[in-house]
């Protein structure tokens, strides 16, 4: 039998006027940059498609998960704030796009705003995954383990804070009557108001877990506060034209993140504090005997990024009567 003759090479018109059009943009674009296109085609040719688990890094994802004691419960710990420090990531993802705005319009800001709004409400409707989610007897062996480590250590929670307002609202209106007329951001820092947290309760001396988050990140800290000076999300409302500063959907959007950030979310949190550690008439050790209960209640932090727009008798009462509420539910 004769041998089959060679088959012709395939004719251009195999490709579809679609491909062929996305041939010639891929030949331009590589043109411009001197490269052989034949060469990144052979690249293509071998690539894998994209799946799922590699795109999000699944299996990476899923080995984070690393509790320190046998406790099941554990697990949802870890899990729960690993989940929070996602969300803080996306938060400061939108404060770092709001920041670069320097001609912003009102609708820019409502929306970054309200994406933060979004993620703060989705962490305070689920904090009852801490609240209600464990078994205390298992908490209260687990976290002994874990000293000096706390939420308190969240740097991504501060970055929140200092992306939000001007740095002189996070210090207390009595340390900063004490700092002149303009004081530096390392003098701000100084005494800014996390200060008084995580302190020992019976001495008033830093405790560990604060001595350990400032070796580590007042650096960083002060850097970031210097980086959002001109960039929190107060200074960009300050450039908006004048008649959209005082836009009904803005000032919404900036109470809301006011009460979620600083009443809230605050206040969920300290319910699972009281939940797990409050024990009359002392409190248990877990947290190695810090002034939390003083501390942490937003009525008597005061922590409160807009202050221009809440009213006197608002600002007399922050968080006053949530708390009230919240200790009422826990009875
Ligand atoms: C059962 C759950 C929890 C308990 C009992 C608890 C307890 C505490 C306590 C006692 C403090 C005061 C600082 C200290 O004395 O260590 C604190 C601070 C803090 N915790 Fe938690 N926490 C819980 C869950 C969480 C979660 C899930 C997060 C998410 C990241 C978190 C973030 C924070 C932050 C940011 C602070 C500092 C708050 C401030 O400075 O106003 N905590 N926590």
């Amino acid at each position: 039998m004769a041998p089959s003759p060679t088959p012709p090479a395939a004719p251009e018109a195999e490709f579809s006027p679609a491909v062929l059009a996305q041939l010639r943009r891929l030949q331009a674009r590589y043109a411009a940059d001197n490269q052989d296109l034949a060469a990144y085609l052979e690249g293509l040719y071998h690539a894998d498609y994209v799946n799922y688990w590699d795109y999000i890094q699944l299996d990476t994802l899923l080995s984070l998960q690393r509790p320190l004691t046998k406790f099941p419960d554990e697990k949802i710990f870890i899990i729960y704030h690993q989940i929070t420090e996602l969300y803080f990531k996306l938060c400061l993802h939108e404060y770092e796009q709001l920041g670069e705005l320097q001609e912003p319009t009102l609708g820019e800001v409502v929306l970054r705003l309200g994406r933060v709004n979004r993620y703060f409400e989705n962490l305070i409707d689920s904090f009852d995954v801490m609240v209600d989610g464990m078994e205390k007897e298992q908490f209260l062996q687990f976290r002994m383990s874990l000293m000096p480590a706390s939420g308190f250590q969240s740097v991504q929670y501060r970055f929140i804070e200092l992306a939000s307002t001007a740095l002189e609202n996070l210090v207390p209106a009595e340390k900063r009557r004490l700092l002149g007329d303009a004081p530096t951001h390392e003098e701000f820092m100084g005494c800014i108001y996390w200060q008084a947290g995580a302190t020992v309760e019976d001495t008033g001396a830093k405790a560990l877990t604060l001595v350990e988050f400032e070796r580590k990140y007042t650096g960083e800290l002060v850097a970031h506060a210097r980086q959002y000076e001109h960039r929190n999300a107060w200074a960009v409302v300050q450039r908006l034209p004048e008649a959209d500063r005082h836009h009904p959907r803005l000032l919404r959007a900036l109470k809301q993140l006011d009460v979620n950030v600083n009443v809230n979310w605050p206040l969920m949190h300290y319910k699972s504090a009281v939940r797990y550690l409050q024990r009359d008439p002392t409190d248990v050790p877990a947290t190695g005997g810090t002034n939390w209960r003083n501390y942490l209640p937003p009525k008597f932090q005061r922590r409160i990024f807009y202050p221009q727009l809440w009213s006197a008798q608002e600002l007399e009462e922050w968080g006053k009567g949530w708390v009230d509420k919240v200790l009422e539910e826990l009875g």
